[in-house]
């Protein structure tokens, strides 16, 4: 202890303890006298100045550094801290200086400089990445608006309209929405122009419920804690309930949700919140769901495979979506549409369609709905490619098309234009379309439709809709 009691480190004697623990520390420290002649100066300071000990000392600090805060602090008698500096390009350092009193004696001043040149370097990097990820991120959200609004989701069908209208309607409201109908209709392209319209900040996070196994789906859904059990990432994982805060989650599939998951859903969904497996820390979870199934979700709920309550939840606003075989009249410009799209795609001149190429699309019976037409019309395209051909005749149409001709169940429409068949499968989708919403109640459905009851039946029978 002696040797702190009797140091003075501008003297001659310097305490060989203190130095070693001065000399041990990362910061550059440097001490000069009241009249700024430097008289420490440690070996940080030595490796980040590149100037030797001997060469300093004894020295005026400004012969070295012309713009050295000692002189300063000195003179105001004032210390600074944290003070950004760059003593040559590419070079940080981050000071703090004060002045050192003895005995209420001004006796000099001291710095510590810290190198913090990997650190500027390092958020530089940080930066310039961030600003990439904003340009990509404005990108995609550019090419997103462009491929999923409404303005993308074609057709004229009258009880398609109807669903478009409804969707927009309800699409700035946080209501929950259940889309339900035939696969390849557009239940996603709908959830998605949905999300895009109700300018919700979050993000659109789809998680089809089909194509996870039953036991991953609650860490996926939740996701977990750090370690939260073996196999589990050791930094957790966040899960697209989460994901989805202030967005919009879309549970594809929702009559394959595990019936064990139904209430925990159904809790999110009631107080706002949840939490990690493995975590007790409650999460904001501000999520407006989209549901889309392709099955009778209330016969599933009397059959007892589908909770209740999660039902009613989730059926607020209910969109049914045609299939392709009831909105034919929407056939023709799909086909162009997709016809356009393709030859673009694959760089080839615009496609004509021979009328008899589109009379077999109008009375096939689509069973994949349009993805299976977007299906036949790519293949066609890249057929003709390397063929020479303006016009898409019945030779590049796939056997299952041209079969179906004969065994169509459905009539075969001479003219699409033609009024009275216009006007008769418009009254056609209506009644369907009612049908379905009153769940075949009759006498409902008559009085929705505006028409006597007898009227009905009489128009169930020539649509052949008898069940
Ligand atoms: N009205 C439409 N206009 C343009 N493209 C459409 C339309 N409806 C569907 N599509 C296209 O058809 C394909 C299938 O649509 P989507 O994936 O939304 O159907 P889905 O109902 O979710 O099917 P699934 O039940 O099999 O998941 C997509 O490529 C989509 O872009
Ligand atoms: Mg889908």
């Amino acid at each position: 202890m002696s040797d702190y009691n009797e140091m003075n480190i501008f003297g001659e004697k310097c305490g060989e303890l203190l130095k070693a623990i001065l000399d041990s520390i990362n910061d550059a420290i440097c001490v000069v006298d009241e009249n700024c002649i430097t008289r420490y100066w440690n070996k940080a300071a030595e490796k980040l100045y590149q100037i030797e000990h001997d060469n300093i000392i004894n020295k005026h600090i400004k012969e070295f550094f012309p713009n050295s805060l000692l002189p300063k602090i000195i003179k105001e008698r004032k210390a600074y801290d944290n003070i950004y500096n760059s003593p040559k390009e590419g070079c940080y350092n981050v000071i703090s200086a004060s002045p050192l009193y003895m005995n209420g004696r001004l006796v000099g001043g001291i710095s510590l400089d810290r190198d913090v040149t990997e650190f500027i370097k390092t958020s530089e990097l940080l930066v310039k990445a961030q600003s990439n990820l904003n340009v990509l991120e404005h990108e995609i959200s550019i090419i997103n608006k462009n491929r999923y609004s409404f303005s993308q989701i074609f057709g004229n069908n009258k009880v398609f309209r109807d669903s478009i209208r409804l969707a927009r309607d309800i699409s700035k409201s946080n209501i929950n929405v259940l889309i339900t109908s035939e696969s390849g209709t557009g239940k996603e392209l709908f959830a998605r122009a949905i999300h895009l319209e109700s300018g919700r900040e979050g993000y659109f996070v789809p998680i089809n419920c089909s194509a996870i196994p039953n036991e991953l789906i609650e860490s996926e859904l939740f996701g977990y804690s750090a370690g939260a059990f073996t196999g589990a990432l050791k930094s957790g994982k966040i899960g697209k309930i989460e994901l989805a805060h202030n967005g919009t989650l879309f549970l594809d599939e929702i009559g394959e949700m595990p019936l064990g998951m139904q209430p925990k859903i159904l809790r999110v969904l009631e107080n706002g919140e949840m939490t990690r497996i493995g975590s007790e820390k409650t999460i904001k979870a501000s999520i407006r769901v989209i549901a889309a199934t392709n099955k009778d979700l209330s016969k599933m709920v009397d059959e007892g495979s589908f909770r209740k309550d999660l039902y009613y939840r989730l059926n607020s606003v209910v969109i049914n979506l045609p299939p392709l075989r009831e909105r034919k009249d929407d056939i023709p410009l799909l086909v162009n549409r997709f016809v356009e799209d393709y030859c673009m795609e694959y760089g080839i001149n615009i496609l004509g369609i021979a009328p008899e190429v589109m009379d077999i699309f109008i009375n096939h019976n689509w069973e994949g709905n349009i993805r299976e037409l977007k299906n036949v019309i790519e293949r066609i395209v890249v057929l003709t490619k390397n063929n020479n051909t303006d016009v898409i005749d019945s030779s590049f149409l796939p056997k299952n098309l041209i079969g179906n001709k004969k065994i169509n169940p459905y009539p075969k429409q001479e003219n699409i234009f033609d009024l009275n068949n216009i006007l008769n499968n418009a009254e056609r989708e209506a009644i369907i379309n009612v049908m379905r919403s009153t769940r075949n109640n009759k006498s409902h459905a008559a009085k929705l439709l505006n028409i006597p009851r007898s009227t009905l039946y009489f128009k169930l029978k020539k649509h052949n809709l008898e069940k």
